[in-house]
């Protein structure tokens, strides 16, 4: 038994990377799922494997999906006690030159959705008194590189909800924080014709373990503990 068994977290971007291996290491320690993404059938499998996990497919840009996981949650296991706000996407390209569609669709995904998830998310959790939210940023949301302005902005953007949430909610029993990864190894990049770590000079990346161990110990401190940012690097990334 640990401080986290028996809880309930909602786990947006659940479906692989960072997301998957926090539900996994929240199984692990008897916590309740409610996984989201758009990939349904891995949904599906991870559901089939993982004890007491809900499921639910859609899109995270629909205004309607953080009520609709909170219900949920509820439904299925009676509450919510973490949500983790996770699901990202990346698009780089100096600014004269990114694709200004590919980053309003990243901006909708990793800004819009992340302020709507924490609006629905805070509201659930000062009405019950306690709760966790915790956000995925990134080491490029507080400093920013060459090539990486657009996302580099959104994650500024996460780091400022994150900030202006725990200020506002001092005192209530919710409790708010941010996680910032620096290079890790996942399905992320898929799209990047030279592997991120070779650009980056990075001789080994980050595993979505190594990010999920940070999430869980930040999850489990006793409740008049807070860690409202937990930076996680590759021991070789000189970001
Ligand atoms: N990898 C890194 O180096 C790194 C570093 C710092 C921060 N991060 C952040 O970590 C978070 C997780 O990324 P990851 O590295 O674990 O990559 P990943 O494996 O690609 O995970 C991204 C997750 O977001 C979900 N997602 C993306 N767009 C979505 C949409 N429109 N609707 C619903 N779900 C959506 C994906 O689910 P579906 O594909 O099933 O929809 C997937 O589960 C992101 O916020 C990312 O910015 C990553």
């Amino acid at each position: 038994m640990t401080e986290l068994s028996g809880k309930v977290a909602i786990i947006t971007g659940g479906t692989s990377g960072i997301g998957l291996a926090t539900a996994e290491a929240f199984s692990a320690r008897g916590v309740k799922l409610v996984l989201h993404g758009r990939r349904q059938d891995i949904l599906e499998a991870h559901a089939a494997r993982l004890p007491d996990c809900a499921v639910m497919a859609g899109d995270i840009t629909d205004p309607d999906t953080p009520k609709a996981l909170f219900d949920l949650a509820q439904e299925r296991f009676g509450r919510a006690d973490i949500a983790f706000s996770n699901a990202g996407l990346i698009h780089g390209g100096p600014v004269d030159d990114i694709d200004t569609e590919k980053l309003a669709e990243m901006i909708r995904v990793n800004v819009e959705a992340a302020f709507r998830f924490a609006y629905t998310a805070v509201k659930h959790f000062k009405a019950q008194g306690s709760g966790f939210l915790m956000n995925t940023g990134s080491v490029l949301g507080t400093k920013v590189r060459p090539g990486a302005g657009g996302y580099a902005g959104t994650k500024y953007a996460v780091e400022a909800l994150s900030e202006a949430l725990r200020l506002e909610l001092a005192g209530t029993g919710v409790r708010v924080a941010v996680v910032e990864p620096g290079l890790v190894r996942t399905d992320l990049h898929r799209d990047h014709s030279v592997r991120p770590e070779v650009v980056q000079g990075v001789d080994q990346p980050l595993t979505p373990e190594d990010v999920a161990r940070a999430v869980v110990f930040a999850c489990e401190q006793p409740r008049h503990v807070l860690i409202p940012r937990i930076m996680v690097l590759p021991a070789g990334q000189a970001v």
